[in-house]
């Protein structure tokens, strides 16, 4: 196995908002602490409701935001609070792809000059042929046809244009790959091909993924590790076999339960979580998820509990019986 690229160490990204007349200044805690580690050829997925800190990870980890406390240690360079890196080598380490094709690419631009953009203002040294060869190397990396290359993206399906946005973020030879929701918006028949082709890039260029998705589908299919995260934290992370077949945490074990399974015949008890996400500006008490939480004990209430476990971890003062979860 090789060496982690990328080590983030309670890593965290809070934002401070006015408070509005007479109400003091409030902290987001989006993303509150969260320790993981991404290998070359690898995926690590980020699963979690809405609003529970996925994409401010995504930006941190992108360098696009600076974490306000942690540590990011990206290819042996250290990433603090104090600030972003400007340096071009780092920043190109890491690229991201977002969830809209539509917003991602400029409708000016064609689809060649998308590609060759970020050679123009991160490798300057790179002469206009070499710049035009790559990125028609790239194209056809990614699915596309040489005659792509003139075309603009509003002549585009939406599978389309995931394939150009992968192959943009790919032109400056990353290391890692962070994919908030890459295939979310596209129609399930075309999901399928743009996750084959990720899996195919990853194995080509042996590139670390950072892979965000709500859909446990999709990551049972492509995850190496799995990261559940709720109100900024990481509630349970490990190997993807061990999340599926023996989920830890009572979060995790309601979250697969929602997921449909292939097999109509294989029962599964469904979990219903109670009520609503609590605020990241107010966060309950002891464990955050104690409020929504059917195995809560007392101690639930006011004593926070520690990410613990080897390989396979989880933050859970009554955590679910592994017997129990081999059944489900
Ligand atoms: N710049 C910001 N200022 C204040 N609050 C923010 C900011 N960015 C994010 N938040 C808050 O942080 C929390 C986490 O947001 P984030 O977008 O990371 O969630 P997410 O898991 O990506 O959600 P989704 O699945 O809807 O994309 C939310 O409560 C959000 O409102
Ligand atoms: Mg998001």
């Amino acid at each position: 196995m090789s060496e982690p690229i990328l080590t983030a160490t309670n890593l965290k990204r809070h934002y401070e908002v006015k408070g509005g007349f007479m109400k003091p200044n409030a902290i987001v805690r989006a993303l509150d602490g969260a320790s993981f580690t991404l290998t070359p050829g690898k995926t690590l997925a980020v699963v979690g409701e809405s609003g529970s800190g996925k994409s401010t990870l995504a930006r941190v980890v992108t360098m696009i935001e600076a974490p306000t406390d942690g540590e990011l240690i990206i290819g042996g360079r250290k990433i603090g609070p104090e600030g972003a890196s400007r340096d071009r080598d780092l920043r190109a380490m890491v690229q991201i792809v977002f969830q809209d094709p539509y917003g991602s690419l400029n409708p000016r631009q064609t689809i060649g000059q998308t590609l060759m953009e970020p050679l123009l203002l991160n490798r300057p040294e790179i002469g206009a042929a070499e710049r035009e060869k790559r990125a028609r190397e790239m194209l056809g990396m990614v699915g596309l046809r040489p005659e792509h290359f003139e075309r603009y993206p509003h002549m585009f399906s939406g599978g389309q244009r995931q394939r150009v946005a992968v192959a943009r973020a790919l032109m400056l030879e990353p290391k890692i790959l962070v994919l908030d929701e890459p295939v979310s918006a596209l129609d399930l028949s075309i999901q399928s091909q743009v996750l084959n082709l990720l899996m195919d890039l990853q194995e080509r260029m042996d590139l670390a993924y950072l892979f965000i998705s709500h859909d446990l589908s999709v990551v049972r299919h492509l995850a190496d590790e799995v990261l559940v995260l709720y109100l900024g934290q990481p509630v349970e992370i490990g190997p993807k076999e061990q999340i599926f077949e023996h989920p830890r945490h009572p979060y995790t074990k309601a979250l697969l339960s929602a997921t449909p399974v292939a097999d109509p015949l294989m029962r599964k008890e469904r979990i219903k979580l109670k009520g609503e996400l609590p605020s990241p500006m107010n966060k309950p008490e002891g464990c955050s998820f104690n409020p929504r939480c059917w195995r809560r004990l007392d101690i639930c209430t006011t004593v926070e509990p520690e990410l613990q476990g080897h390989g396979h971890c989880y933050a859970c003062h009554n955590p679910v019986p592994e017997d129990e979860t081999a059944a489900a």
